[in-house]
């Protein structure tokens, strides 16, 4: 096979790869064989762009596919590196790659970056040989990986990725050579030349000579490697495919020095989620479609048949999918297959063929392998189908069955079903068809989903932090506000660790998102009488074509963790055409204190208090805003955070503090109170944290027991002293109608007391955000860009209509965007 210079092909079926793992952009396209009998490659690109994967992988694809013709639409699969490689790189790979994946309802897959080098390598040799592949992992390291031809033209992999010196790997190429004299070895990687010379000594003391050849595009070899190690094993479901680490965070390295535990043991907290067995079927399952259709569902859907379903338009073909070895393989957990791909392959054993005609589903057929009959799998594919046909708007669908089929006429009749009509001698052989039909959506909820007078509906997605967060907004109005902490993950470190919460956040993205889309669903509908739950007439999740824009936060913050949102949010941008906007955390924190139905009222004051900022912010109109004063050093989250490590207290120490201060004195110990009097607006709290840890050794070598409520008490009203006073005097100075509090620690129930009495105290109007929305979350990233869109809506921001126009006006994020870890407000 070699790559063709065709456009794109009427009806055709594409599968996209890439990988972002080492400091090129790797993109690659291939077009589905018809017939199902394998992939034909189109085009390949590698671009030189060290750290700059973020901004250039989606304008490479986009360019790529704009230039051969092909739409969004025919894009079936993707298949993305999961490295071993650059974490961040990596993590931009696979993000973006759900991101595509989720907005098109298309499966993705992982494959190692080592494997796809590898096949890369082997589509140009022409006689079997053996590949030794060294990949660069900076820090002085490499990730190895020997291959050797096995059986057909599959190439074995000796051991599963991994981290080494480049000493380590060449002496373990030296030995795999001398032990294998007859078979030819080819070298090849981005480490092999960083480290040539390492390589070659190691080759020549040994009295052997290496063959090295220059690393090629992994555009086609990232199809190949998933052909052979990832289409029958893993199902296409977008939220399991992780990166392959092959090094734990700094974190976690020097805990295990501390503890003088190793940790080569696969210490696994990868959150185990369910894998789901269904997924949209490709041309490459058009031959166990027809094996199942031939043995078990009357054969009159041939390969041929069946194949030209493929390159209809308005199919929705689904199949449920088995682990050989019996398993159902749907709570597969990553442990086990996280470095390796799982040994199991899956079998189809069930599909559904449907079809959305002129605005109707038509069932076309559904098979089952009598062996997996009553596990619910036809019920599953359904649903399945209609909800795809729900997300295009399609509210009815229809079926012709043989009058003789009872099992598939009590399937339909269970799923709602109702006979509305007979065509009299329809089959061959002059058996009747019976016609059902049932509602798939009303005509009012069509209206409330898409009509014009539809409120404007926005996703947040967050992840500047340690929360993986999503929420759905129709207007001001939150739908659902989902947040996934990672409290628990970072809490044995004692505070928040950059390289786990970004790991984490690829993770939880996918299922926060699939959640909040879930629970935002609120279509309340009048069940009809006897109507059974699992046939009722609601989709399972609010269709994203039901959205008018996304919105994620892009700065500031955690710069790793922001570029898993970043990247995800861009992806599922491209693929569903809904505007991307860039949210300022800061301002969400801000916008948290606005309740539904009110707006900011200026002149005002903030003061954002969190676990990164501590400053006093003045605004006179919507978005321009003017920092007054901010933290010289620590955060004021952070200070509560330090403190209560130091007494022993787990992470995060602002909560547990306040608790214990609620029964304290807070006069019992003088700490100090830096800045109160500096005459401006800076704030210094590591005096403060210093004056109260050495308190606590102090009290400790005295030998006194600590009186912790009285202790925290304290601490906390030398930070409340010196905030309500600068607040207080800030809007004096501006004039300020409205004082604003916000942040993680406007959940301090004496900081919100004692600035609000010194509010009510000054005729100033006070703001607080209720509870749920002071740490981090979604729903106020999105409420900044409802606002955003009421302000430049102005008078008529009552209206969906103008709202949507004044949305449109908004400056969104490009293909090309990145996030930022510093920014003010
Ligand atoms: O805004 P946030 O959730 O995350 C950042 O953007 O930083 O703030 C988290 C911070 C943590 O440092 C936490 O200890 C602190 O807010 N915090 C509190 C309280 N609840 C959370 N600090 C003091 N008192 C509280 N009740
Ligand atoms: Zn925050």
């Amino acid at each position: 096979m070699s790559p063709t210079d065709e456009g794109a092909l009427e009806g055709a079926r594409y599968l996209l790869t890439c990988d972002t793992a080492g400091v090129t952009v790797e993109v690659g396209l291939l077009r589905f064989a018809p017939d199902g009998a394998g992939l034909i490659p189109i085009i390949e690109s590698s671009i030189d762009a060290p750290r700059e994967a973020n901004q250039l992988l989606l304008p490479t694809i986009d360019a790529l596919l704009k230039e051969r013709g092909v739409a969004h639409e025919q894009l079936v699969a993707i298949v993305v590196g999961r490295g071993p490689g650059s974490f961040t790189g990596v993590r931009i790979g696979v993000a973006t790659a759900k991101g595509l994946a989720q907005g098109l309802g298309i499966p993705l897959y992982g494959v190692s970056t080592t494997d796809a080098l590898a096949y890369a390598l082997a589509r140009e040799q022409e006689t079997p040989i053996s590949l030794a592949l060294t990949l660069d992992a900076m820090r002085k390291e490499v990730y190895p990986a020997l291959f050797e031809l096995g059986e057909g033209t599959v190439l074995q992999r000796l051991r599963p990725d991994y981290v080494a010196t480049p000493e380590a790997a060449a002496a373990s190429f030296v030995a795999y050579m001398n032990e294998h004299a007859s078979q030819p070895l080819l070298l090849a990687g981005d480490g092999l030349v960083k480290y040539e010379a390492v390589f070659q000594e190691a080759a020549h003391a040994a009295g052997l000579e290496l063959h090295t050849v220059a690393t090629p595009s992994l555009g086609f070899g990232l199809a190949d490697a998933w052909l052979a190690t990832s289409y029958q094993r893993d199902t296409g479901d977008v939220g399991a495919v992780l990166p392959i680490y092959t090094r734990y965070s700094d974190a976690e390295e020097s805990e295990a020095r501390r503890e003088h535990h190793t940790l080569n043991a696969p210490h696994d907290d990868t959150v185990a989620l369910p894998v789901q067995n269904i997924r949209p079927l490709l041309p490459l399952d058009i031959p166990a479609m027809a094996q199942l259709e031939a043995d078990h569902a009357g054969g009159l859907w041939t390969p041929g048949l069946i194949a030209s379903e493929f390159n209809a338009a308005g199919r929705l073909l689904f199949g449920a999918f088995a682990r050989e070895d019996g398993g159902d393989g749907s709570s597969l957990s990553h442990c086990c297959d996280r470095e390796e791909p799982s040994p199991h392959k899956r079998r189809l054993v069930a599909y559904a063929m449907c079809a959305v005609l002129a605005g109707e589903l038509h069932v076309f057929d559904v098979a089952t392998d009598p062996a997996y009959r009553r596990q619910g799998l036809a019920t599953r594919l359904l649903q399945t189908c209609f909800d795809h046909a729900r997300a295009q708007a399609v509210g009815l669908a229809t079926l012709e069955v043989r009058r003789s089929n009872d099992e598939a006429r009590r399937l339909y009749e269970h799923l709602g079903f109702e006979r509305v009509g007979t065509r009299t001698g329809y089959y061959p052989g002059g058996e009747d068809a019976l016609i059902y039909r049932r509602e798939l959506l009303s005509v009012r909820q069509i209206e409330q989903l898409w009509g014009p007078q539809r409120p404007l509906r926005v996703l947040a997605i967050e992840s500047s932090c340690d929360e993986t967060a999503a929420a759905i907004l129709e207007g001001e109005h939150l739908l659902s506000n989902i947040v996934a902490s990672q409290i628990p993950f970072h809490a044995r470190f004692g505070g928040v660790v950059p390289e786990i919460a970004s790991r984490k956040h690829t993770e939880a993205v996918v299922a926060t998102v699939d959640e909040a889309l879930r629970l935002g669903l609120l279509l309340p509908e009048p069940r009809g009488a006897g109507e059974a739950i699992s046939s009722s007439g609601c989709p399972s999740a609010l269709p994203l074509t039901a959205l008018d824009a996304l919105a994620v936060t892009d700065r500031p913050g955690l710069i790793g963790a922001l570029i898993v949102g970043v990247a995800y949010a861009k992806g599922l941008s491209w693929a569903t055409g809904l505007p991307l906007y860039g949210i300022n955390h800061l301002e969400g924190h801000l916008y948290a204190t606005v309740d539904e139905g009110d707006e900011l009222h200026y002149p005002l004051v903030a003061l954002v208090v969190s676990g990164g900022h501590t400053m006093l912010v003045t605004s006179d109109a919507p978005g321009v805003y003017r920092v007054l004063g901010s933290t010289l050093d620590d955060a004021t989250g952070e200070a509560f955070d330090k403190v209560a490590k130091a007494l022993g207290l787990p992470y995060p120490g602002g909560p547990q503090l306040s608790r214990l201060a609620e029964e304290g004195d807070p006069a019992a110990i003088d700490f100090p109170r830096a800045l109160l009097h500096s005459g401006d607006y800076a704030f210094s709290l590591s005096g403060l944290k210093t004056a109260v840890i050495t308190y606590i050794k102090h009290e400790q070598e005295a030998d006194r027991e600590l009186d912790l409520p009285d202790l925290a008490a304290s601490f906390q009203q030398a930070i409340i002293d010196v905030q309500v006073a600068k607040a207080g005097r800030a809007v004096e100075e501006t004039g300020a109608r409205a004082f604003y509090l916000a942040g993680g620690v406007a959940a301090n129930t004496a900081l919100r007391e004692a600035l609000t009495a010194e509010m009510e105290s000054r005729d100033v109007e006070v703001r607080v955000p209720p509870l749920a929305l002071c740490g981090d979350n979604a729903a106020m990233i999105g409420r900044v860009l409802v606002a955003h869109a009421e302000q430049a809506a102005g008078e008529r921001f009552h209206d969906p209509i103008a709202l949507r126009e004044a949305l449109a006006q908004l400056p969104r994020l490009g293909l090309d965007a990145e996030a930022s870890a510093h920014s003010d407000l």
